[in-house]
């Protein structure tokens, strides 16, 4: 049976008192919508429409190459009217799962339940909430079957009592919903179309109602305000400590650690605690991140060693590296294996060769070093004229003293020795040494100033 997905989110988000649309608010560096359409993919959907209204130019722009169909509701009238906007998209055959766009963290496996559950009826996911506040209540008759929904604002203390909850989401075939969102009228408290009437009306036809109820309370929870995306952001985050941590990684503490992407990672990595990981992070075997780094789009090698406060970003990393602690590498940075960079390094747009080392202080820009390169401490390369950017090139087997400065453009061949506080700006002969400062003098009795008294 062919499955269409709708997706609700052309709610404002009042309570997030925010101009950031609510569904494009991130959860684990990622908007909301983009988890939902996660699930809709995996789900293998035959098509996804998005029902959208507040900041729709936004939304749109967010989920351009997302493959989607938009569906513009003006006005939000309710879930009911905002379902009934997207009726023309459906083929009008299969079963439609409808989820919402600010509901990030339902299990697959629980969708998939959820669905199954349709096959017959309607299916609605359910679940038992210690404080079920603001939610809509199920309501069962006396043999225990789903008889209806209830909103909070339309029900009554005795309704109000009940712990099971409407999560929402909910499964049904094309035909009937069709057929059933037309007869849904406003007459309510909050004067608005609810989709949830429609469980009234499949009761009143003899259609079977099934609630699969999740047992993780978590995985039902919406997004209204800031406070409970800062709680959904701790619940996403330790799931994906604990599928880390199920895989074979080490985690200092599996509370201490930020994934905002893909983390891949080989076997035996081992994660020190504070760590931010974003964008999509891979690391080979044996792996070892000191506490407090922030890696973004980065690949590492195997057995490299990243040392505290170590800030990574858009950087390849070969094998058997070491990094840091406290050093930067910024795009485009490409270390081959046995590179070491050390602290207050910064590396930018350079590729290192094999075994190459800058182990203090410098600041390595739109550079290319060979083979066995020595850096010398507080060594820099002056890429930037004050208009354009040029490129250094230091072949294999170099040695650059320290606090040398290189002008770019230059080239320094292959075997160069670099005196100490030499400023080069003309390419070096392979294999000499070039030294470029100031000859040491020493003033044969000179006396150093007196005060006047
Ligand atoms: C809805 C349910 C309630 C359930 C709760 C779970 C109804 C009538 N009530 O209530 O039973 O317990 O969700 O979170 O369905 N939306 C639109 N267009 C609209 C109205 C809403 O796209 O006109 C979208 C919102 O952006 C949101 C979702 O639908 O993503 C739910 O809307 P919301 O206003 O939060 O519904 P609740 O009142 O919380
Ligand atoms: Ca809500």
């Amino acid at each position: 049976m062919p499955l269409d997905v709708i997706v609700l989110a052309a709610g404002q988000g009042k309570r997030m008192r925010s101009v950031l649309p609510k569904v494009l608010h991130p959860l684990g560096g990622r908007p909301l919508l983009a988890h939902v359409l996660d699930s809709a993919r995996a789900l293998r959907a035959r098509k996804t429409i998005v029902v959208h209204g507040h900041g729709a130019d936004a939304v749109r722009a967010a989920f351009a190459d997302s493959g989607v169909e938009w569906v513009l509701q003006g006005e939000q009238l309710g879930t009911g009217h905002a379902v009934q906007q997207a009726l023309s998209h459906l083929d009008g055959d299969g079963n439609v799962l409808i989820l919402y766009g600010d509901v990030p963290l339902v299990r697959l496996a629980n969708l998939e339940r959820l669905v199954q559950a349709a096959g017959q009826g309607v299916a609605l996911m359910t679940a038992e909430l210690d404080d079920p506040r603001g939610y809509g209540r199920i309501v069962r008759n006396g043999t225990g079957n789903v008889e209806r929904i209830v909103e909070e604002k339309d029900a009554t203390a005795e309704e109000r009592s009940v712990r099971e909850i409407n999560a929402g989401l909910m499964a049904l075939g094309a035909q009937r919903l069709s057929g059933w969102l037309a007869e849904i009228g406003n007459r309510n408290a909050q004067k608005e179309y609810y989709l949830t009437d429609v469980v009234t009306l499949a009761v009143k036809d003899g259609v079977a109602v099934n609630a699969v109820k999740v047992s993780d309370a978590t995985e039902v929870a919406g997004v209204n305000s800031r406070r409970e995306l800062a709680a959904l952001e701790r619940t996403y985050q330790r799931r994906q400590a604990e599928q880390l941590l199920d895989a074979g990684v080490t985690l200092a503490d599996p509370a201490r650690i930020d994934v905002r992407g893909m983390l891949e990672c080989g076997a035996e990595v081992s994660i020190d605690v504070n760590c931010v990981f974003e964008g999509r992070v891979s690391l080979g075997d044996r792996v070892r991140i000191a506490p407090n780094c922030v890696l973004r789009n980065v690949t590492i090698g195997a057995d490299s060693e990243v040392h505290a406060f170590s800030h990574l970003e858009d950087s390849e990393i070969g094998m058997r590296c070491r990094v840091g602690p406290y050093a930067r590498l910024r795009p485009g940075s490409s270390l081959a294996d046995e590179v070491h960079i050390g602290n207050f390094v910064e590396v930018k747009a350079s590729r290192l060769g094999v075994a190459s080392k800058a182990n203090h202080l410098s600041y390595i820009g739109d550079a290319e070093l060979g083979a066995r390169v020595n850096v010398g401490a507080g060594t820099i390369t002056c890429n930037y004229d004050g208009a354009a950017k040029h490129r250094t090139v230091i072949e294999d087997d170099c040695f650059i003293g320290s606090d040398a400065t290189l002008v770019a453009p230059v080239r320094i061949a292959r075997g160069s020795y670099i005196g100490a506080g030499s400023t080069i700006n003309k390419d070096t002969p392979a294999g000499q040494l070039t030294v470029a400062r100031a000859r040491q003098v020493s003033i044969p009795g000179w006396k150093p100033p007196k005060k006047k008294s």
